[in-house]
Formats: structure tokens, sequence, C-alpha cells
């Protein structure tokens, strides 16, 4: 009989490790508080599934992500994926940035063993709990050879998505997670693992992890904006700013004043759209003058905003190379 997969569970917290003390209620408990040791334990199916290890990396309601701990995953990912009988990689972590880390991982990890992270949206102590079943699922797709080569995954409520396209798109119910453009890759049905489509975009890392992490913000775009922010952005150093514009990527003309005199002064500004779905053309159709910024293609706010960050972080001097910056955006 051959031997079953080394899986390594990197535990971060987030409500999959969350306890409440009225297993009732979905929203009133304390996230982060359940260590990875008794996730495991609660999930004895695991044993016939891989042979699991496990490392508390952090403890954190992911509300409160920063870079730090970003630097340290990225770092632990690297450590396990050189272990030569490691077989994949799983990330638990809280569902409201997932979505960032997981296209942080996207950016910046060459992933020779899959990565896949996954989540709960009811904490550990809930009545039908969601995180047993995704931790399962997710230690099954990090160690099935279909799972190889199609870069950072995110695997929750039996689907598996890319983590480029994921985004969380409801506050509480255990289908959360969509992936907007072309749907899931494919689903977990009990041993059967289906990776149907490979994502559509290039899933090497591109780029290296920050050493040091330039000011990128976002701001929106909405009926009367002022231009307060944009400016004290400026005033403050910012060296990237994403809109979440309207539609199509249109800019509200108050906000385009304000951003050009923001680009005037060497800082990066890209358009997404806050409508959450589509992309955003280039050149734009809608506002021609919105077209000296560029398109974050079909990246969200949150996400453009980790690939300006990430693209600043190796090379400041992008922003006064649009061309370059734009050809990023269209292609990762
Ligand atoms: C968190 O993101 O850490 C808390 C919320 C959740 O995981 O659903």
């Amino acid at each position: 009989m051959s031997q079953l997969p080394r899986i390594v569970v990197l535990a971060t917290g987030g409500t999959i490790a969350g306890a409440s003390t009225n297993p009732a209620s979905s929203a009133r408990y304390q996230a982060a508080t359940v260590p990875v040791s008794t996730l495991l334990a609660a999930v004895p199916a695991l044993q016939s599934v891989a042979r699991v290890e496990a490392e508390q990396v952090a403890q954190v309601d992911s509300k409160d992500m920063v870079f730090s701990l970003w630097s340290t995953l990225a770092a632990r990912v690297q450590h396990w994926s050189a272990e030569p009988d490691v077989a994949g990689i799983v990330i638990t972590h809280g569902t409201d940035t997932l979505e960032e880390t997981a296209m942080f991982l996207h950016l910046t990890q060459a992933c020779p063993v899959p990565v896949v992270l996954t989540a709960a949206m009811r904490p550990s102590t809930s009545l039908s709990a969601d995180g047993p079943l995704n931790l399962l699922d997710a230690v099954r797709v990090a160690g099935h050879p279909d799972a190889r080569g199609k870069g950072v995954l995110v695997v929750l409520n039996q689907q598996i998505h890319a983590a480029r396209d994921v985004t969380k798109a409801h506050t509480s119910a255990v289908d959360a997670f969509v992936s907007p453009q072309g749907g899931p890759l494919g689903f977990v049905q009990d041993e059967l693992v289906r990776l149907a489509r490979t994502p559509a975009h290039a899933v090497a890392a591109v780029l290296p992890v920050p050493a040091r992490w330039p000011d990128v913000e976002i701001i929106a775009s909405y009926a009367q904006p002022g231009r307060i922010a944009v400016d004290a952005m400026v005033a403050a150093g910012v060296k990237g700013l994403v809109v979440a514009a309207a539609g199509n990527g249109s800019v509200h003309e108050v906000l385009i004043a304000a951003l050009k005199d923001a680009a005037a002064a060497g800082v990066a500004v890209v358009r997404s759209s806050r409508t959450g779905a589509g992309h955003v053309a280039i050149p734009p159709v809608v506002d021609p003058d919105a077209g000296v910024f560029l398109s974050a293609a079909d990246l969200n706010p949150y996400k453009a905003r980790l690939l300006l960050l990430v693209a600043l972080a190796q090379e400041p001097g992008l922003a006064a190379a649009p061309d370059r910056l734009q050809a990023l955006f269209a292609s990762v």
C-alpha cells in the first residue's frame, strides 16, 4: 500500500479557530482562540487522507492582518516546500482578508507543491460548523496530484478556487466565497477531487516578498466625493493609489482632478471597479479623461492594491513606467 501524502498545516487563526460559549450563535464568538492541534483532533478522518503535521504560525483575527505576518507566512511556505517529502501545504486563515493573503502568496510563491488556503464562516464550536469539512477538503486537495502546478488555491464549501480570482461575497453564508469572473476551478466531494479547469492566469510567482512595504492605499469614487483624502495621502508620501471606481472604471471629476495632481507628484494611480465583477477597460470607454490612469483589469481593489504594493516594493520607479505597470496588471 502506498504511503499517505505528508501535508503540513500552517495555522494563522480566524473563525475556523474561533470558539463561543453559545453554540446556537454563529455571530457571537471569539476568532483565533483554538489551537491547531485541537482543530486537527476534531477531524479524525484526516488520518486516512494524509500524514498531517501542523505549525501554529499565528493566532489572529484576519481583519488585523499585517505585512510582517505575510513575510513570516511566505518564509514558512518556502521552508516546508523545500522539504523533499512534503506533498502539500494547507494554510488555515480568517475569511475576512483571506483573499488578500491568497493574492499575496499568488504573486510571490513559486508553489513547487500545492498551497491551499482554507477557512470557516462559523466558529469551531457552532452548530453545523463548516471548518472541519473545509479542513479535510483542503488537505485532500493539497495532497492531490492534479493540484500541482495550479498555483495557490483556496478551498471552502466543497469548491476549489484560484487565489487570484476568489473573493468573499457574503457576510455570513457558508458559500460566501466566489470567483466572479470564471467560477471555481473545481470541487471536492468526499474523496473525489476534481479540478475541471486550470487557472486563466500565470501561476508562477513573479515578484519577491517585499523587504520594505511602500504605502499603497485604496480610495473610492462615489457621489460628490471630496479630494481631502487624496491630497492628504499624497502629502503623507503615498506611493500608489487604487481607485475603487464606479462601473467600468469611471471616476468622479473631482477625484480625477485630485488624482491627476497625485500622478504629477509621482504617485502610481490604478483604476479598479467597485462593482464586484468585470474588467476595467484599457483604454476606458466611458470616461476618456480617466485614460491617464491605469486599469486594474479584472482585479478587485484589494487585489489590485496587492499587486501595486508588491510591484512598487520591487521597483519604486515603476510609477514612472506606466506601460510596464499596465502590462503587469494585464498579465498577472
Ligand atoms: C477572521 O477573518 O479572522 C474572522 C472572520 C472569519 O474568519 O470568518
